[in-house]
């Protein structure tokens, strides 16, 4: 598994356990097999949640291991589709490991949602004190989300709204190609009951539209190897945002022989746009000494603590999406270790996808997204339904930035150490 990933949570874990006053002696949790893929925090509890290969494990705020649940291995086989449970499948079963690939926690229900990789990706609902299994929907075909089973590719955000009986659950998955069976971005409805029929449902869906988004097969056809990994997420006021690493296809020639190369992005949608009309991407990045940094390995939205909020002159109160990237673009499954640790305002990523929306309906940009649709799109002007009334300039379908990179802050590792 990606060990960078493993690395990264450990250091948010460690950097959580010392926010809350007197630094702790160093504490530790090692995985059984040292397969660790997610962890999710309690806001209000501290305990901690950490997905596995094979397991799920629940620890206390200082890492005692309290509980764990078994989730593999399990008879299967990738090619099966749908899942033995509904259909026999022709090809050989083995007993196959199950990689946890979304651990989030659901904090309106009580549960966690652990999705893993077998079985084209079915989820487990867990009850949070004591991961007893609430439930595990696989009878319909939005009960699959994906099979890729590398960890780190797969992310998801719960939005919890007021009103209406239903949270949403925003999924962004590699499709590994079968792009018939799995849209690689959607959001789904997340019901109280786990055996409801609607759970993981589209959010809307008529006969032309839905919430979901999927790579083409004019894609796939020309570029066979591309796929979106889905590195991290988040919700910020009435936006959902992720950050994703993809084949570059303006860099990688198309008949696969040359060399390839990727790109990563900041993607964005309206949280009550079923449509996903408001979907947009902007490509991200950083440089560090004139070297660029253009490999998303893991990232983290926080708050500065006071020192790194003073010695950057920025507020404390400040969204800071911590990033780390690895150098250059090639070798996305290997990726280079030479990497940096890049800090963008989450005011500043903002402003930005203002002013390129704002310049666009000046007639300077292109609303182009190579990848999904291969041409060029005008300024579409669809209200997007979470816009400000007052912001009446942004109004947009999709747009793409082509390679303008962020270079807002830039921070190597022992500058943020200098915190603690
Ligand atoms: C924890 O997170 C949930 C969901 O984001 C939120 O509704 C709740 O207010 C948070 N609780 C605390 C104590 O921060
Ligand atoms: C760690 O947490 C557990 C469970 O909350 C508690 O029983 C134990 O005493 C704690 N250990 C230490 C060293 O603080």
């Amino acid at each position: 598994l990606n060990p960078s990933h493993s690395l990264i949570s450990l250091f948010f874990l460690a950097c959580s356990s010392q926010t809350g006053g007197q630094p702790q002696t160093f504490k530790t949790f090692y995985p059984p097999d040292w397969g660790l893929t997610h962890l999710a925090i309690h806001n209000k509890t501290g305990e901690v949640y950490v997905g596995s290969v094979n397991w799920i494990f629940k620890l206390s705020s200082n890492l005692t291991k309290l509980r764990s649940h078994m989730t593999g291995p399990v008879v299967d086989n990738e090619k099966c589709y749908p899942p033995p449970s509904v259909q026999s499948c022709p090809h050989d079963l083995a007993q196959t490991s199950n990689v946890n690939k979304l651990l989030l926690i659901d904090y309106a229900q009580n549960r966690l949602i652990a999705c893993g990789s077998t079985s084209q990706g079915i989820c487990q609902f867990l009850r949070l004190d004591d991961l007893f299994k609430l439930g595990e929907p696989h009878h319909r075909k939005e009960h699959y989300l994906s099979s890729v089973a590398e960890s780190g590719t797969m992310s998801g955000v719960i939005i919890t709204s007021p009103h209406g009986p239903a949270s949403k659950l925003f999924i962004g998955t590699p499709i590994d190609g079968k792009s018939e069976y799995f849209p690689t971005l959607s959001s789904r409805k997340l019901m109280a009951n786990e055996e409801n029929a609607d759970m993981f449902s589209f959010v809307y869906q008529d006969e032309f539209v839905s919430s979901q988004l999927k790579i083409p097969s004019d894609t796939l056809s020309k570029f066979p190897a591309f796929d979106i990994y889905y590195i991290y997420s988040f919700s910020s006021e009435q936006f959902v945002y992720y950050l994703t690493m993809q084949l570059d296809t303006q860099l990688t020639s198309p008949d696969a022989s040359g060399e390839q190369f990727f790109t990563s992005k900041i993607v964005r949608l309206c949280v009550d746009d079923p449509k996903f009309y408001s979907y947009v991407e902007f490509p991200i990045g950083c440089t560090k000494d004139g070297v660029e940094y253009r490999l998303i390995q893991d990232a983290y939205l926080s708050r500065p603590g006071k020192q790194l909020a003073d010695s950057l002159s920025i507020s404390e109160d400040e969204d800071i999406l911590f990033t780390v990237f690895s150098q250059g673009q090639k070798n996305r499954a290997k990726p280079p270790k030479e990497s940096a640790l890049c800090l963008f305002t989450l005011r500043r990523i903002k402003e930005k996808i203002k002013e390129r929306i704002q310049s666009c309906y000046r007639g300077e940009g292109r609303l182009s997204l190579p990848w999904l649709l291969n041409k060029e799109l005008a300024c579409i002007n669809s209200v997007s339904p979470c816009d400000p009334l007052s912001d009446s300039l942004i109004q947009f379908t999709a747009f793409q930035i082509p390679h303008i990179k962020f270079t807002l802050i830039l921070i190597i590792c022992h500058a943020l150490f200098r915190e603690h």
